[in-house]
């Protein structure tokens, strides 16, 4: 193999990102292979060593290291810089190359559905990482964004860090509220629903013209895109936010376009062979 990837995390078993990358490499005759590797934080520090030692061209960083590789790397893109967070890695003439596709991703996920970002309006659930990205990506496109998180002082703090980067946001409480009638885009980045548990509030009165996304992968239709679709609102799964998180490392480290049909066809092949056998 001329090229080696890999993603790094803790846990890591549920990564479906080899499937994703080895797919895309088979389709465009590239001669490399992805790898996944559980990385506990106190070896954090030896396992970027030992991926360079070894040669790897680049990696993704996923839950617990994205903030925690930064001093570790040698250049942030203003990306990862704005985010304050690495997903990806790339070693180009011996430097490590800081950078993050999370909020760009989901912004491709969700262009062609939007048709345009400027001066609609984003309510954001959730003021976690993933949130973080998404918000900032958003704010740099035009929309405006609201965050409502369970606890608000989370909220209040990525307000902040959207109006340093020059952009619109506010934020409010976790609930129903009148902020349902007049949203473009409604984004669930919190982790209820992982486990099937039902969503704590009502989407009753949404606009029926909302784009809503859940950016939970498994399951695939969670209890609030079920009540989303229940009030007349296209949805989408996280599926596609985590491919296109795939394709733009794969173009930042490969250049030129990803095979974007085949990655999505080898995750959701993955999913359905995890969901056959794991019941
Ligand atoms: N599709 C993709 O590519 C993709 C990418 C990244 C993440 N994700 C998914 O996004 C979700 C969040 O990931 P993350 O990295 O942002 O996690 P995180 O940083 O730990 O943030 C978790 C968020 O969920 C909220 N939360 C947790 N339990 C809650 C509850 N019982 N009631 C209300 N709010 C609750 C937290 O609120 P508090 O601040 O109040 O604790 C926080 O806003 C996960 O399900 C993850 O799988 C998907």
């Amino acid at each position: 193999m001329e090229k080696h990837y890999a993603v790094i995390g803790d846990p890591i078993e549920h990564s479906l990102s080899p499937w994703m990358h080895n797919a895309g490499y088979s389709a465009s005759g590239v001669d490399a292979e992805y790898h996944r590797f559980c990385v506990k934080p106190s070896q954090l520090a030896e396992a970027v060593e030992g991926l360079c030692a070894l040669g790897y061209s680049g990696w993704n960083v996923t839950i617990p290291h994205k903030e925690h590789i930064i001093p570790l790397l040698d250049i942030l893109t203003p990306e990862a810089r704005r985010a304050g967070a690495v997903n990806t890695v790339k070693i180009q003439e011996g430097k490590r190359i800081g950078h993050n596709t999370d909020g760009a991703g989901f912004v491709r996920s969700v262009e062609g559905d939007l048709q345009g970002f400027k001066g609609k309006n984003a309510v954001l659930l959730g003021a976690g990482g993933a949130s973080k990205g998404i918000a900032l990506a958003l704010a740099e496109r035009g929309m405006k964004v609201h965050i409502l998180n369970r606890t608000l002082e989370k909220a209040e703090e990525l307000v902040q860090a959207v109006e340093r980067a020059g952009g619109t946001a506010t934020s409010g409480e976790f609930a129903s509220g009148d902020w349902l009638t007049e949203v473009d885009l409604l984004v669930q980045t919190t982790s209820v629903g992982l486990h099937d548990e039902p969503y704590p509030f009502s989407l009753e009165g949404i606009s029926s013209g909302t784009l809503v996304v859940d950016i939970i992968v498994t399951p695939r239709e969670t209890a609030f895109l079920k009540d989303a679709k229940k009030q007349g609102c296209r949805t989408q799964d996280g599926l596609d936010m985590l491919l296109y998180q795939g394709v733009l490392a794969w173009e930042f480290w490969l250049g030129g376009q990803a095979p974007v049909e085949e990655m999505r066809q080898a995750l959701k092949k993955q999913l359905f062979q995890r969901m056959f056998y794991e019941g």
